[in-house]
């Protein structure tokens, strides 16, 4: 079993928790990720670490409750354990040799770019932090992207923090004024990275992105996530989940990651009919 050390509300529909995991917190980068299960008939999901310490054991994880899963594991509280914690899995991002980049996150997407502009940060690479978010309630870890980068950007959808518009706007803006990146990292909703990509692909700046599509075993047997980068098939648990952006078949993929909508639906009105699922 799991310990949850820690938990924190991040705002509204976003949880942080440190859960006790040795293991993972001894050898976890940048990157990669965990899937856990709550107990023997839960849900296997997969969530991105947003931080580890060595020394105390602690992996971090922050998720949105989204669903019935992620629901459940906000309703357990520091003391309480998780059956299965396991990992890391996936490939770290690829830092080396990055002296310049923008990192941009999108939502709680945030959460997983954190974690990579930190690393950035720490080896030295300038990092300029691009981050949006729907409204002001929304914000999270304004102060962990600040402490990781030269210059953090905040934007919001109603102009209410930061300021108004996307991300790529934003981006757009740096460039326009001469920013130049050697690398732009965007993690965040399907549709802002595949806009994000066009607007780097038009200005030829390498660009990886993260790829969060349905997963099932996290071990490249199922099949589930699959993601078509550059004509093949990839598997985003063990190819991933970081790839090429430019490559990246987005349309498929928003596609695919739409295959269960209806079941997901169905779900979280269970789930609001129990009162166990806000802003679903
Ligand atoms: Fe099954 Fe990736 S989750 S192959």
């Amino acid at each position: 079993m799991y310990e949850i050390m820690r938990k924190l509300p991040l705002n509204p529909e976003v949880t942080l928790m440190d859960i006790h995991a040795p293991h993972i917190a001894s050898k976890a980068k940048a990157g990669q990720f965990i899937i856990y299960r709550l107990h023997e008939l839960g849900e296997r999901v997969p969530l991105t670490i947003a931080g580890a310490d060595a020394d105390t054991g602690a992996v971090t994880i922050i998720f949105q409750k989204v669903g019935r899963a992620t629901s459940e594991l906000d309703r357990l509280d520091e003391g309480d354990a998780i059956l299965d914690f396991v990992g890391p899995l996936g490939v770290p991002t690829h830092i080396e040799g990055i002296k310049k980049a923008a990192v941009v996150g999108g939502g709680l997407g945030c959460a997983i770019a954190w974690p990579v502009a930190k690393a950035l940060h720490a080896q030295g690479t300038e990092v300029d932090m691009i981050a949006g978010f729907r409204n002001r309630e929304l914000v999270i870890l304004e102060d962990e992207m600040r402490a990781a980068s030269k210059g953090l950007h905040i934007c919001t959808d109603d102009g209410s923090y930061g300021v108004k518009g996307l991300v790529t706007n934003v981006l757009n803006g740096l460039l326009e004024n001469g920013a130049s990146y050697d690398r732009v990292i965007a993690i965040g909703p399907l549709i802002m990275m595949k806009f994000v990509c066009k607007l780097t692909e038009e200005r030829k700046i390498p660009t990886l992105v993260s790829m969060n599509p349905i997963m099932v075993d996290g071990t490249g047997l199922c099949g589930c996530c699959r993601v078509t980068v550059g004509g093949s098939i990839r598997f985003a648990c063990v190819d991933g989940p970081d790839f090429d952006g430019h490559l990246v078949d987005f349309d498929e993929a928003i596609r695919r990651s739409r295959a269960y909508a209806p079941q997901e639906r169905e779900a979280a009105c269970r789930l609001l009919e129990r009162g166990a699922l806000v802003n679903a």
